[in-house]
């Protein structure tokens, strides 16, 4: 009952109300918020703390940013999302704000596409070095097709691409990247296909702001090539699975391209397949076959595991003929 009255308290007030609800339409900065409301920074923000105490707005950062938006889980959460459903759209203030949101929203898009153009010329030249990208997301997705991903881990998550393929067909997704550009035109590709149960956070791979076992899948997708320690990415991205919780790794077998490294700043030349899935077992999973999809001259090898649940029986770490 506390939660719900401290609730209902902070929202019984013009500025936070408008605040909720322009937080319910994506994620914003507090100067993106004083943009739109032309109202003072330390106001906005004096207000933007009453709704975060009262749990109805998360608060997060992202390297020297921090963002707010309508929080997601909870009695709060639940409050804050009728508050929000009960405001007329026609209301003439609520108008006034969703028109100013959506020129804040047209100059974030098109400084993250002005950032996207200067390298797109690069990531077009990778892609043509292998086989169509599609026939690649049409591969990841028939690996987790069949299994139950309620909440989804994009490792490296770049222009939020898996987020963008996956969004739609489960509940929840998070997408990692360290870059803040990067995060920037993923953000942009999100709110433009809607996904709202997709988040976005600045992090590293090797150290995941994020609780253990709470994914049902983890994924990185040409993201390990980049990775100085690709078995400590691998261990951190098992520490994010539940039991029979699945990682899928999309990157290059073993390949002779230098300039690779030289000019797109690769470190691996791809990965053999016994490397990547001795990295899994170190990592407690359990690997399964791997997929190797022909491109001339890169291919792109799937590498699946999962991790067992307590209760099943550990597998021998040598071969059962050995045992007997
Ligand atoms: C080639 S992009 C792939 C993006 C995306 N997975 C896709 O396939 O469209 C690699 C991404 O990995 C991110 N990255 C590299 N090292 C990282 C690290 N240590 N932590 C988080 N992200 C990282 C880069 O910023 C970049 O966005």
């Amino acid at each position: 009952m506390e939660t719900i009255l401290s609730g209902l308290r902070a929202a019984a007030e013009a500025t936070r109300l408008r605040l909720l609800l322009l937080c319910a339409r994506g994620e914003l900065t507090v100067s993106e918020l004083t943009d739109i409301l032309g109202q003072s920074q330390p106001r906005v923000s004096r207000h933007l703390k009453l709704l975060c105490d009262a749990g109805l707005l998360d608060r997060f950062r992202e390297g020297t940013w921090v963002f707010y938006r309508l929080s997601e889980r909870g009695r709060a959460a639940e409050l804050a999302k009728r508050v929000c459903a009960s405001v007329p759209a026609d209301d003439p203030t609520v108008m006034l704000d969703n028109a100013r949101l959506e020129t804040v929203k047209r100059q974030r898009a098109e400084t993250a596409n002005a950032y996207f153009r200067a390298n797109a010329e690069e990531w077009h030249r990778i892609r043509s070095l292998h086989i169509d990208e599609r026939e690649v997301e049409a591969a990841i997705v028939e690996v987790l097709s069949g299994r139950k991903v309620r909440d989804l881990l994009d490792l490296g998550t770049g222009t939020g691409r898996i987020l963008e393929i996956f969004g739609p067909q489960i509940e929840h997704a998070v997408g990692i990247d360290i870059s803040r550009e990067m995060l920037a035109v993923a953000r942009v590709n999100l709110e433009r296909a809607a996904l709202r149960n997709c988040t976005i956070r600045q992090g590293d791979i090797y150290q995941l702001p994020l609780p253990s076992a709470s994914f049902d899948a983890a994924i990185f997708h040409q993201v390990l090539h980049y990775a100085d320690r690709p078995s400590l990415a691998i261990a951190e991205a098992a520490r994010m699975l539940r039991p029979q919780g699945r990682l899928v790794i999309v990157d290059f077998a073993p390949h002779a391209l230098e300039f690779l490294r030289d000019e797109q700043a690769h470190r691996h030349l791809g990965f053999a397949d016994a490397e990547i899935t001795q990295w899994c077992r170190d990592a407690g999973l359990v690997p399964e076959p791997v997929r190797h999809l022909l491109g001339q001259p890169l291919t792109v090898s799937i590498w699946v595991a999962w991790r067992r649940s307590e209760t099943d029986a550990i597998e021998p770490s040598f071969p059962r003929e050995a045992m007997s």
